[in-house]
Parts: structure tokens; C-alpha cells; sequence
């Protein structure tokens, strides 16, 4: 019956409307999405002021989302819905861990040879990067993809400075791994940075007194045939603002060393440095595919 519903019998009346769905997946999410949102409304009990507010709030988000402003992305990410399904779903047992893929990855970046340049000609001190990709025994995973991406040294990635770099990708590239399971390349130092805070979700965090802050990190995305895709990133374990990530994301288990070297010194792959600058190796363990 949906006739003459009150507070206490919407909710049933509109649950049953789902019970014809012949995919019990799909019936089982909206049946539980519609109790938890109407028991939302009872509780707080919402204000239609409060309705009007929030739809256009979320009307606001998509209008400023767009391939690289991915507004709803972040929208998940500082509520902490984007770490809990990731912790749901990634259980990983003795694999890396996994975190959140944020809305600064890209399609269509450079693939690149191994010991590349990657940084597109941004400033900043010189980074050696070398991974290696094992499986849960240890033994190399060759040939896997890896994505990465990064901050420059001022904490903005090449979409939010698209026209002073005319476009042009930078500190972001597609490399695979050798036949040791190795991958390498240079690029810059990054840095800490605000999530973007000029959109809608800029206005929660206000409102809340958060800050906007990420620590410092280098992004992978690690694909290979036979194994659970890997999205992480690896932090810097003395940044500011490691025990308070905005988007809640950080982990003591992808702490990385960050090594300073002084001018003068021999970077990964041979050249005598003429600048300071840093190195990070890490070695990344993925899972079997679950089939
Ligand atoms: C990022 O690490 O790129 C990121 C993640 C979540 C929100 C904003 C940025
Ligand atoms: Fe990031």
C-alpha cells in the first residue's frame, strides 16, 4: 500500500518497491540504503530547510565536477567513505596495504622507460624513485603496470596548473617492471597540500574547523595479470600532518625513508649530483587475483 503513508510506514511501503528486483544485490543495497537514509531523517529529525540545502549542496558538486575536478571523489574521501570501503574490501593479509586513489589520477598519462625523468620539467630537488613488485613469496612480479603520480614541491599535481604547463602531464607516468620485477624513475620532492577547498567541500571543513591538509605522498596504482590491483601511496614519516589526513588515508605501514643526499653525491643511476636531493626505495607485495 502507498496511500496515506505516515513516518512510520514510508519506509516499508518504499522498500517493498524493490522487492520485484530480480538482482538480489541490487535489491539488498537499495532496501538497506533506503532504511539507513529515512532512519537518518527521523533521527536528526530533518528540517525541509536542511533537505533543500543538501540537494542543492550535492547539485553543486556535480555542476563543478569534471574529468580532473572529481568533486563527488573528494566528497567521499573527507566524509571517509572512500577509506572504509577500501578497508572492507582489502583485507590484503601480507600484501601492501591499500589506501584511497583521490581525484588527481588521470587517464591517458605518459608511459615511460624505466629510469626516466617523469617531473615534466617542474622545479624541484631531484627524487630517485625504486620499487620492486614481489608476490606474497617474495618472488618478482615482471612485466606488472605501474602508475604513479605526485604533488610538486609546492603540493599542487599538473591538472591544478594545467596553463602553466600547457597541459602537458607532469610527475605522473605509466611504467612497467623488468624481468627482476623492478621499476625506477626521477621526478621531484613533493610535498604536504590542502585538498581542493574552493568547491562545496571546501565548505564542509570550514564549517567543521577542519583542516584541509594531506601529508606528503607519491601515488601507485600497480596492475599485473593473476594479481589484485593495488592502489596506495607511500608518506614521509616525519610530515606534519601524518596523524591528521584530511581524508583520513595515511598509514604507518607505508611510511617510507625518505633519504636526503648532499651535492656531491651519486644518485641511483650513476650521475655525481650537483644539488641535494632525495631517494626512496620500497618493495610492493601484491595478492593473488581472487578469481
Ligand atoms: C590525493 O592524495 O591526491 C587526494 C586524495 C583525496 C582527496 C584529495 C587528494
Ligand atoms: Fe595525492
Amino acid at each position: 500500500m502507498s496511500i496515506d503513508l505516515t513516518e512510520e510506514t514510508i519506509t516499508d511501503a518504499v522498500q517493498q518497491t524493490f522487492e520485484g528486483c530480480t538482482n538480489e544485490r541490487v535489491r539488498e543495497v537499495f532496501v538497506t540504503l533506503v532504511q539507513h537514509l529515512h532512519d537518518f531523517a527521523r533521527e536528526v529529525r530533518l528540517t525541509s530547510e536542511e533537505w533543500f540545502t543538501a540537494v542543492d549542496f550535492l547539485e553543486r558538486v556535480g555542476r563543478i565536477s569534471t574529468p580532473t575536478r572529481q568533486e563527488f571523489v573528494l566528497l567521499s574521501d573527507i566524509l571517509g567513505l572512500s577509506v572504509l570501503v577500501d578497508q572492507i574490501n582489502h583485507g590484503n593479509g601480507s600484501a601492501t596495504d591499500s589506501t584511497l586513489l583521490g581525484p588527481f589520477y588521470v587517464e591517458g598519462r605518459p608511459r615511460a622507460e624505466n629510469g626516466a625523468d617523469i617531473s615534466g620539467g617542474v622545479a624541484g630537488m631531484p627524487l630517485f624513485f625504486s620499487g620492486t613488485v614481489v608476490d606474497q613469496d617474495g618472488r618478482p612480479v615482471v612485466g606488472a603496470d605501474v602508475d604513479t603520480w605526485h604533488s610538486d614541491s609546492e603540493g599542487f599535481y599538473d591538472v591544478q596548473q594545467a596553463d602553466k604547463l600547457h597541459g602537458e602531464p607532469a610527475m605522473r607516468a605509466l611504467l612497467d617492471t623488468d624481468d627482476d620485477g623492478r621499476f625506477w624513475y626521477r621526478s621531484i620532492v613533493p610535498r604536504y597540500y590542502p585538498v581542493p577547498t574552493d568547491g562545496p567541500c571546501g565548505e564542509i571543513l570550514r564549517a567543521a574547523g577542519r583542516s584541509p591538509m594531506r601529508p606528503e605522498h607519491i601515488h601507485f596504482w600497480l596492475h599485473a595479470e593473476g594479481y589484485e590491483p593495488l592502489v596506495t601511496m607511500l608518506f614521509r614519516g616525519d610530515d606534519p600532518y601524518l596523524e591528521r589526513d584530511a581524508v583520513f588515508g595515511a598509514k604507518r605501514s607505508l611510511v617510507a625513508d625518505f633519504v636526503q643526499h648532499e651535492a656531491g653525491e651519486t644518485a641511483p643511476h650513476g650521475t655525481v649530483m650537483s644539488e641535494p636531493f632525495q631517494t626512496v626505495e620500497w618493495t610492493f607485495t601484491l595478492a593473488p587475483a581472487r578469481g
